[in-house]
Protein backbone atom coordinates (compact mmCIF):
# COMPACT_ATOMS: atom_id res chain seq x y z
CA UNK A 1 0.00 0.00 0.00
CA UNK A 2 1.50 3.32 -0.62
CA UNK A 3 0.15 6.98 1.19
CA UNK A 4 0.40 10.10 -0.77
CA UNK A 5 0.01 13.19 1.29
CA UNK A 6 -1.84 16.43 -0.51
CA UNK A 7 -0.63 19.99 0.99
CA UNK A 8 -3.78 22.35 -0.06
CA UNK A 9 -5.48 24.73 2.16
CA UNK A 10 -6.96 21.05 3.55
CA UNK A 11 -4.22 18.38 3.84
CA UNK A 12 -5.35 14.90 2.83
CA UNK A 13 -3.92 11.35 2.35
CA UNK A 14 -4.19 9.40 -0.91
CA UNK A 15 -3.88 5.33 -0.10
CA UNK A 16 -3.68 3.15 -3.27
CA UNK A 17 -3.89 -0.66 -2.51
CA UNK A 18 -5.16 -4.12 -2.95
CA UNK A 19 -8.18 -4.83 -0.62
CA UNK A 20 -9.21 -1.13 1.04
CA UNK A 21 -12.29 -1.17 0.76
CA UNK A 22 -12.63 -4.05 3.63
CA UNK A 23 -10.53 -1.29 5.65
CA UNK A 24 -12.82 2.14 4.76
CA UNK A 25 -14.38 2.44 8.37
CA UNK A 26 -10.96 2.82 10.09
CA UNK A 27 -9.51 5.01 7.42
CA UNK A 28 -12.61 7.16 7.45
CA UNK A 29 -12.71 7.29 11.20
CA UNK A 30 -9.49 8.71 11.35
CA UNK A 31 -10.12 11.41 9.18
CA UNK A 32 -13.65 12.59 9.85
CA UNK A 33 -15.73 12.01 13.14
CA UNK A 34 -17.72 9.22 12.95
CA UNK A 35 -21.62 10.12 12.24
CA UNK A 36 -23.70 9.70 9.48
CA UNK A 37 -22.15 8.88 5.91
CA UNK A 38 -23.97 8.76 2.38
CA UNK A 39 -22.36 6.61 -0.14
CA UNK A 40 -22.37 8.45 -3.42
CA UNK A 41 -22.46 5.85 -6.51
CA UNK A 42 -23.90 4.52 -9.74
CA UNK A 43 -25.89 1.35 -11.27
CA UNK A 44 -22.88 -0.03 -11.96
CA UNK A 45 -20.56 0.37 -9.61
CA UNK A 46 -22.98 -0.08 -6.03
CA UNK A 47 -24.16 -3.40 -6.96
CA UNK A 48 -20.39 -4.43 -7.02
CA UNK A 49 -18.83 -2.72 -4.15
CA UNK A 50 -21.30 -0.93 -2.27
CA UNK A 51 -22.35 -3.60 0.26
CA UNK A 52 -18.89 -4.61 1.19
CA UNK A 53 -18.11 -0.95 1.42
CA UNK A 54 -21.18 0.21 3.64
CA UNK A 55 -20.36 -2.88 5.89
CA UNK A 56 -16.77 -1.35 6.60
CA UNK A 57 -18.02 1.60 7.52
CA UNK A 58 -21.00 0.46 9.56
CA UNK A 59 -18.54 -1.84 11.44
CA UNK A 60 -16.56 1.44 12.40
CA UNK A 61 -19.52 3.04 13.54
CA UNK A 62 -20.91 5.02 10.78
CA UNK A 63 -24.50 5.17 9.76
CA UNK A 64 -24.69 4.40 6.36
CA UNK A 65 -27.13 5.89 3.87
CA UNK A 66 -27.18 5.71 0.03
CA UNK A 67 -27.63 7.57 -3.20
CA UNK A 68 -27.41 5.80 -6.64
CA UNK A 69 -28.00 7.22 -10.03
CA UNK A 70 -27.56 5.61 -13.52
CA UNK A 71 -24.28 5.45 -14.77
CA UNK A 72 -22.92 7.87 -17.45
CA UNK A 73 -21.68 11.57 -18.41
CA UNK A 74 -25.10 12.24 -19.48
CA UNK A 75 -26.37 12.30 -15.75
CA UNK A 76 -23.17 14.58 -14.67
CA UNK A 77 -26.23 17.39 -14.58
CA UNK A 78 -27.80 20.09 -11.99
CA UNK A 79 -30.91 17.42 -11.35
CA UNK A 80 -29.27 14.77 -10.04
CA UNK A 81 -27.54 17.46 -7.59
CA UNK A 82 -30.84 18.36 -6.87
CA UNK A 83 -31.99 15.18 -5.86
CA UNK A 84 -28.35 14.12 -3.56
CA UNK A 85 -28.75 17.60 -1.34
CA UNK A 86 -33.02 16.96 -0.64
CA UNK A 87 -31.48 13.36 0.35
CA UNK A 88 -28.84 14.90 2.83
CA UNK A 89 -31.79 17.64 3.66
CA UNK A 90 -34.25 14.41 4.34
CA UNK A 91 -32.11 12.59 6.00
CA UNK A 92 -31.03 15.27 8.34
CA UNK A 93 -27.65 15.85 7.35
CA UNK A 94 -25.37 18.12 8.79
CA UNK A 95 -21.71 19.83 8.34
CA UNK A 96 -20.44 17.22 10.87
CA UNK A 97 -21.45 13.78 8.54
CA UNK A 98 -19.40 12.91 5.34
CA UNK A 99 -20.38 12.30 1.58
CA UNK A 100 -18.54 9.07 0.11
CA UNK A 101 -17.94 9.07 -3.62
CA UNK A 102 -17.98 5.17 -4.62
CA UNK A 103 -16.94 5.04 -8.13
CA UNK A 104 -15.50 6.99 -11.42
CA UNK A 105 -14.85 10.75 -12.55
CA UNK A 106 -18.47 11.01 -12.93
CA UNK A 107 -19.69 10.06 -9.48
CA UNK A 108 -16.76 12.04 -7.42
CA UNK A 109 -17.28 15.30 -9.72
CA UNK A 110 -21.03 15.34 -8.55
CA UNK A 111 -20.50 13.46 -5.04
CA UNK A 112 -18.23 16.55 -4.49
CA UNK A 113 -20.00 18.80 -5.76
CA UNK A 114 -23.04 18.59 -3.60
CA UNK A 115 -20.75 18.10 -0.75
CA UNK A 116 -19.43 21.53 -1.67
CA UNK A 117 -22.87 23.19 -1.78
CA UNK A 118 -24.69 21.28 0.89
CA UNK A 119 -24.76 23.33 3.84
CA UNK A 120 -22.15 25.27 2.46
CA UNK A 121 -20.02 22.73 1.98
CA UNK A 122 -19.84 19.34 4.22
CA UNK A 123 -17.17 16.83 3.88
CA UNK A 124 -16.59 14.36 1.66
CA UNK A 125 -13.96 11.26 0.64
CA UNK A 126 -13.30 9.98 -2.87
CA UNK A 127 -13.48 6.19 -2.82
CA UNK A 128 -12.34 6.17 -7.03
CA UNK A 129 -12.99 2.70 -9.10
CA UNK A 130 -11.97 3.46 -12.14
CA UNK A 131 -8.12 3.86 -13.64
CA UNK A 132 -9.34 7.62 -14.55
CA UNK A 133 -10.63 8.73 -10.69
CA UNK A 134 -7.65 7.04 -9.53
CA UNK A 135 -4.94 8.70 -11.46
CA UNK A 136 -6.80 12.14 -11.92
CA UNK A 137 -10.34 13.18 -11.08
CA UNK A 138 -10.38 11.83 -7.02
CA UNK A 139 -7.42 14.25 -6.11
CA UNK A 140 -7.24 17.96 -6.60
CA UNK A 141 -10.79 18.94 -5.58
CA UNK A 142 -11.95 19.85 -8.91
CA UNK A 143 -15.56 19.22 -8.87
CA UNK A 144 -18.55 19.95 -11.36
CA UNK A 145 -21.77 19.25 -13.10
CA UNK A 146 -22.18 20.14 -16.98
CA UNK A 147 -24.40 22.42 -18.70
CA UNK A 148 -25.56 22.37 -22.32
CA UNK A 149 -23.29 24.88 -23.39
CA UNK A 150 -20.20 23.10 -22.13
CA UNK A 151 -18.65 20.32 -19.77
CA UNK A 152 -17.79 21.28 -15.76
CA UNK A 153 -18.75 24.89 -16.66
CA UNK A 154 -20.79 24.55 -13.23
CA UNK A 155 -18.68 23.81 -10.18
CA UNK A 156 -16.45 24.37 -7.28
CA UNK A 157 -12.89 23.65 -5.35
CA UNK A 158 -13.53 21.54 -2.44
CA UNK A 159 -11.03 19.26 -1.23
CA UNK A 160 -11.89 15.76 0.03
CA UNK A 161 -10.76 14.55 3.44
CA UNK A 162 -9.74 11.45 2.11
CA UNK A 163 -8.36 9.54 -1.24
CA UNK A 164 -9.00 5.68 -0.67
CA UNK A 165 -8.14 3.90 -4.13
CA UNK A 166 -8.65 0.16 -3.89
CA UNK A 167 -6.56 -0.82 -6.55
CA UNK A 168 -8.88 -4.69 -6.77
CA UNK A 169 -12.37 -2.25 -8.05
CA UNK A 170 -10.00 -1.57 -11.30
CA UNK A 171 -10.34 -5.28 -12.13
CA UNK A 172 -13.49 -5.44 -13.36
CA UNK A 173 -13.37 -2.21 -15.56
CA UNK A 174 -14.49 -2.87 -18.92
CA UNK A 175 -11.03 -2.37 -21.29
CA UNK A 176 -12.50 1.08 -22.46
CA UNK A 177 -12.45 2.47 -19.56
CA UNK A 178 -8.89 0.93 -18.48
CA UNK A 179 -8.05 3.11 -21.86
CA UNK A 180 -9.63 6.07 -20.77
CA UNK A 181 -7.28 6.18 -17.16
CA UNK A 182 -4.11 5.40 -19.51
CA UNK A 183 -4.58 8.93 -21.63
CA UNK A 184 -4.63 10.49 -18.41
CA UNK A 185 -1.46 8.94 -17.02
CA UNK A 186 0.32 8.95 -20.83
CA UNK A 187 -0.70 13.37 -20.42
CA UNK A 188 1.07 13.01 -17.00
CA UNK A 189 4.10 11.75 -18.75
CA UNK A 190 4.36 14.09 -21.88
CA UNK A 191 3.58 17.06 -19.46
CA UNK A 192 6.40 16.28 -17.08
CA UNK A 193 8.19 12.49 -17.02
CA UNK A 194 9.70 10.90 -20.14
CA UNK A 195 10.14 7.87 -17.91
CA UNK A 196 6.81 7.62 -16.74
CA UNK A 197 5.58 7.79 -20.16
CA UNK A 198 7.79 4.97 -21.58
CA UNK A 199 6.27 2.59 -18.34
CA UNK A 200 2.53 3.74 -19.13
CA UNK A 201 3.09 2.99 -22.72
CA UNK A 202 4.01 -0.80 -21.76
CA UNK A 203 2.01 -0.66 -18.97
CA UNK A 204 0.72 -4.50 -19.39
CA UNK A 205 4.46 -5.45 -18.12
CA UNK A 206 4.94 -2.63 -15.23
CA UNK A 207 3.61 -2.55 -11.53
CA UNK A 208 0.17 -0.60 -12.19
CA UNK A 209 0.52 0.49 -8.00
CA UNK A 210 3.31 1.94 -8.57
CA UNK A 211 2.13 3.73 -12.06
CA UNK A 212 -0.75 5.07 -9.90
CA UNK A 213 1.06 6.37 -7.59
CA UNK A 214 3.35 8.37 -9.20
CA UNK A 215 0.96 10.22 -11.44
CA UNK A 216 -0.90 10.69 -8.33
CA UNK A 217 2.20 12.14 -6.96
CA UNK A 218 2.53 14.53 -9.81
CA UNK A 219 -0.80 15.16 -9.36
CA UNK A 220 -0.39 16.64 -5.71
CA UNK A 221 2.40 18.80 -6.30
CA UNK A 222 1.22 20.47 -9.41
CA UNK A 223 -2.35 20.78 -7.38
CA UNK A 224 -0.24 21.97 -3.83
CA UNK A 225 1.53 24.88 -5.94
CA UNK A 226 -1.67 26.33 -7.73
CA UNK A 227 -4.65 24.57 -6.07
CA UNK A 228 -7.16 27.33 -7.97
CA UNK A 229 -5.95 26.74 -11.27
CA UNK A 230 -4.59 30.03 -11.79
CA UNK A 231 -1.15 29.46 -13.66
CA UNK A 232 0.50 25.86 -13.61
CA UNK A 233 -1.98 24.08 -13.06
CA UNK A 234 -3.63 24.30 -16.50
CA UNK A 235 -0.47 22.21 -17.21
CA UNK A 236 -3.13 19.39 -16.66
CA UNK A 237 -5.09 20.74 -19.42
CA UNK A 238 -3.05 19.21 -22.25
CA UNK A 239 -5.21 17.26 -24.73
CA UNK A 240 -7.96 18.81 -22.73
CA UNK A 241 -9.41 22.36 -25.02
CA UNK A 242 -9.47 19.87 -27.75
CA UNK A 243 -10.45 17.03 -25.70
CA UNK A 244 -13.77 18.68 -24.26
CA UNK A 245 -14.61 19.88 -27.92
CA UNK A 246 -14.42 16.36 -29.13
CA UNK A 247 -16.39 14.88 -26.30
CA UNK A 248 -19.46 17.52 -26.94
CA UNK A 249 -19.12 17.77 -30.32
CA UNK A 250 -19.74 14.31 -30.15
CA UNK A 251 -22.92 14.74 -27.75
CA UNK A 252 -20.55 12.96 -25.52
CA UNK A 253 -20.42 8.89 -26.91
CA UNK A 254 -17.02 9.75 -27.32
CA UNK A 255 -15.83 9.31 -23.59
CA UNK A 256 -13.27 12.24 -21.92
CA UNK A 257 -10.05 9.57 -21.75
CA UNK A 258 -10.69 9.26 -25.37
CA UNK A 259 -11.54 12.55 -26.22
CA UNK A 260 -7.87 13.82 -24.29
CA UNK A 261 -6.17 10.98 -26.17
CA UNK A 262 -7.16 12.62 -29.59
CA UNK A 263 -6.91 15.96 -28.69
CA UNK A 264 -3.31 15.58 -27.27
CA UNK A 265 -2.75 13.88 -30.52
CA UNK A 266 -3.89 16.57 -33.07
CA UNK A 267 -2.03 19.33 -30.40
CA UNK A 268 0.92 17.37 -31.15
CA UNK A 269 0.59 17.24 -34.63
CA UNK A 270 0.17 20.63 -35.21
CA UNK A 271 2.63 21.84 -32.66
CA UNK A 272 4.85 20.52 -34.73
CA UNK A 273 3.54 21.56 -38.00
CA UNK A 274 4.05 24.79 -36.53
CA UNK A 275 7.41 24.69 -35.77
CA UNK A 276 6.60 24.58 -32.07
CA UNK A 277 7.88 20.90 -30.62
CA UNK A 278 10.86 18.75 -31.56
CA UNK A 279 10.18 16.60 -34.81
CA UNK A 280 8.80 13.19 -34.04
CA UNK A 281 7.18 14.14 -30.35
CA UNK A 282 4.18 13.83 -32.31
CA UNK A 283 4.93 10.28 -33.40
CA UNK A 284 5.62 8.68 -30.09
CA UNK A 285 2.33 10.26 -28.86
CA UNK A 286 0.66 8.44 -31.32
CA UNK A 287 2.48 5.61 -30.38
CA UNK A 288 2.11 5.80 -27.21
CA UNK A 289 -1.60 6.06 -27.55
CA UNK A 290 -1.78 3.41 -29.83
CA UNK A 291 -0.10 1.02 -27.36
CA UNK A 292 -2.82 1.64 -25.41
CA UNK A 293 -5.95 1.08 -27.69
CA UNK A 294 -6.76 4.92 -27.71
CA UNK A 295 -7.70 6.92 -30.14
CA UNK A 296 -5.08 9.50 -32.18
CA UNK A 297 -7.55 11.72 -34.19
CA UNK A 298 -11.41 12.44 -34.56
CA UNK A 299 -13.66 12.71 -37.23
CA UNK A 300 -14.99 16.43 -36.49
CA UNK A 301 -14.05 19.49 -38.43
CA UNK A 302 -11.69 22.24 -37.32
CA UNK A 303 -13.86 24.75 -37.40
CA UNK A 304 -16.40 22.86 -35.57
CA UNK A 305 -13.76 21.87 -32.87
CA UNK A 306 -12.18 25.49 -32.86
CA UNK A 307 -15.92 27.17 -32.00
CA UNK A 308 -16.36 24.67 -28.98
CA UNK A 309 -13.10 25.44 -27.54
CA UNK A 310 -14.20 28.38 -26.75
CA UNK A 311 -17.20 27.51 -24.42
CA UNK A 312 -14.29 25.90 -22.84
CA UNK A 313 -13.36 27.13 -19.41
CA UNK A 314 -9.87 27.92 -20.18
CA UNK A 315 -10.73 30.68 -22.77
CA UNK A 316 -10.15 33.96 -21.85
CA UNK A 317 -12.05 36.88 -24.06
CA UNK A 318 -10.80 35.71 -27.82
CA UNK A 319 -7.32 34.27 -26.22
CA UNK A 320 -7.32 30.43 -25.19
CA UNK A 321 -4.19 28.65 -23.01
CA UNK A 322 -3.72 26.15 -25.03
CA UNK A 323 -1.15 23.54 -23.22
CA UNK A 324 1.99 22.98 -26.43
CA UNK A 325 4.02 19.80 -25.73
CA UNK A 326 7.94 20.73 -26.60
CA UNK A 327 9.20 17.18 -26.23
CA UNK A 328 8.16 14.07 -24.12
CA UNK A 329 7.97 15.63 -20.89
CA UNK A 330 7.79 19.08 -21.28
CA UNK A 331 5.17 21.00 -21.78
CA UNK A 332 4.18 24.79 -22.04
CA UNK A 333 1.18 27.30 -21.57
CA UNK A 334 0.89 29.38 -24.41
CA UNK A 335 -1.72 31.96 -25.21
CA UNK A 336 -3.47 31.88 -28.21
CA UNK A 337 -5.39 33.75 -30.19
CA UNK A 338 -8.69 32.00 -31.87
CA UNK A 339 -7.99 32.26 -35.15
CA UNK A 340 -4.54 30.61 -34.23
CA UNK A 341 -6.24 27.72 -32.16
CA UNK A 342 -8.48 26.88 -35.42
CA UNK A 343 -5.06 26.75 -37.33
CA UNK A 344 -3.47 24.34 -35.21
CA UNK A 345 -6.13 22.13 -35.04
CA UNK A 346 -6.40 22.08 -38.31
CA UNK A 347 -2.93 21.15 -39.44
CA UNK A 348 -3.20 18.77 -36.38
CA UNK A 349 -6.15 16.76 -37.78
N1 LIG B 1 -12.40 16.59 -11.16
C1 LIG B 1 -11.36 16.39 -11.92
O1 LIG B 1 -10.26 16.86 -11.63
C2 LIG B 1 -11.50 15.54 -13.15
C3 LIG B 1 -10.35 15.11 -13.81
C4 LIG B 1 -10.51 14.25 -14.91
C5 LIG B 1 -11.79 13.85 -15.30
N2 LIG B 1 -12.88 14.32 -14.63
C6 LIG B 1 -14.22 13.89 -15.01
O2 LIG B 1 -14.31 12.48 -14.83
C7 LIG B 1 -15.31 11.96 -15.70
C8 LIG B 1 -14.80 10.71 -16.36
O3 LIG B 1 -14.49 9.76 -15.37
P1 LIG B 1 -14.56 8.20 -15.65
O4 LIG B 1 -13.86 7.89 -16.92
O5 LIG B 1 -14.15 7.53 -14.41
O6 LIG B 1 -16.10 7.99 -16.01
P2 LIG B 1 -17.33 7.31 -15.23
O7 LIG B 1 -17.39 7.73 -13.83
O8 LIG B 1 -18.52 7.57 -16.08
O9 LIG B 1 -16.98 5.76 -15.29
C9 LIG B 1 -16.94 5.10 -16.54
C10 LIG B 1 -17.84 3.85 -16.52
O10 LIG B 1 -17.22 2.84 -15.74
C11 LIG B 1 -18.14 2.30 -14.80
N3 LIG B 1 -17.34 1.87 -13.68
C12 LIG B 1 -16.75 2.63 -12.73
N4 LIG B 1 -16.00 1.89 -11.92
C13 LIG B 1 -16.11 0.61 -12.34
C14 LIG B 1 -15.55 -0.63 -11.92
N5 LIG B 1 -14.65 -0.68 -10.92
N6 LIG B 1 -15.90 -1.76 -12.57
C15 LIG B 1 -16.75 -1.69 -13.63
N7 LIG B 1 -17.30 -0.55 -14.09
C16 LIG B 1 -16.97 0.58 -13.46
C17 LIG B 1 -19.08 3.44 -14.52
O11 LIG B 1 -20.32 2.95 -14.05
C18 LIG B 1 -19.21 4.09 -15.90
O12 LIG B 1 -20.17 3.40 -16.66
C19 LIG B 1 -15.65 13.06 -16.68
O13 LIG B 1 -16.88 13.62 -16.33
C20 LIG B 1 -14.54 14.09 -16.47
O14 LIG B 1 -14.95 15.41 -16.74
C21 LIG B 1 -12.75 15.14 -13.56
ZN1 LIG C 1 -9.06 14.70 -17.86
Amino acid sequence: MKKITVNTSRVYEVFIGGRLLSHAGELLAAAVPVQKALVVSDDIVYPLYGKKLESSLSAAGFSCRNFVFPNGEAHKRLSVIEEILEYLAKEHFCRSDVVVALGGGVCGDMAGFAAAIFCRGIRYIQVPTTLLAAVDSSVGGKTAVDLSCGKNLCGAFHQPALVLCDTDTLSTLAPQNTADGLAEMLKYGVICDADLFEKVKNYKNEDMEALIARCVEIKRDVVAEDEFDRGTRQLLNLGHTVGHAIEAASGFKITHGQGVAAGMAIVARGAEALGLCTPGTAKQIEDALDACGLPQNCDFDADTLATLTLSDKKADGDFIHLIIPRRIGKCEIVRTKQDDVRRLIARGL
